[in-house]
């Protein structure tokens, strides 16, 4: 048994310490809103934040995030960064498929969360783990930039 603080409450997960954060939050607390695609921290699909900072969470097991937040897509719309990214997000028609896009806001929220005026190589540098098959890196860029203008 591990406990996890995971969007600020402190859960107990029945795993082995060595099982990654993302099959911890999927498999055993059903918080399917963070993907699955490579598994091997590779496209970003999976990410989640880890005291405050975008981790690849196929990659990282849980024995590593004992003592610290893990926060997840669950939590953005009660976060203000989170929200602000959400609604330009919507704004802007990012998604296409949508399947790389709850790591895409949690990626572009840890850098709103550290940046509120990112400039185009700030944000190709947060975002360059976040592979989109479907092509939405421009509505990405425009979104964030929105969503900072909010923030501002
Ligand atoms: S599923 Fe984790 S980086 Fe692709
Ligand atoms: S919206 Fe389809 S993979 Fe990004």
């Amino acid at each position: 048994m591990v406990i996890l603080n995971i969007n600020g409450r402190d859960t107990q997960v029945d795993a082995d310490p060595a099982t990654p954060i993302l099959w911890a939050l999927r498999d055993n607390l059903n918080m399917t809103g963070t993907k699955f695609g490579c598994g091997a921290a590779l496209c970003g699909a999976c990410t989640v934040h880890l005291g405050g900072a975008p981790i690849r969470s196929c990659v990282t097991p849980i024995s590593a995030a004992v003592g610290q937040k893990i926060t997840t897509i669950e939590a953005m719309e009660n976060d203000k960064v989170g929200k602000a990214v959400q609604d330009a997000w919507v704004k802007h028609d990012v998604p296409q498929c949508g399947y790389c896009q709850s790591g895409q806001v949690m990626s572009a929220a840890a850098l709103l969360k550290t940046n509120r005026k990112p400039t185009d190589a700030d944000i190709d540098g947060a975002m360059a783990g976040n592979i989109c098959r479907c092509g939405t890196y421009q509505r990405i860029r425009a979104a964030i930039k929105d969503a900072a203008k909010t923030l501002a």
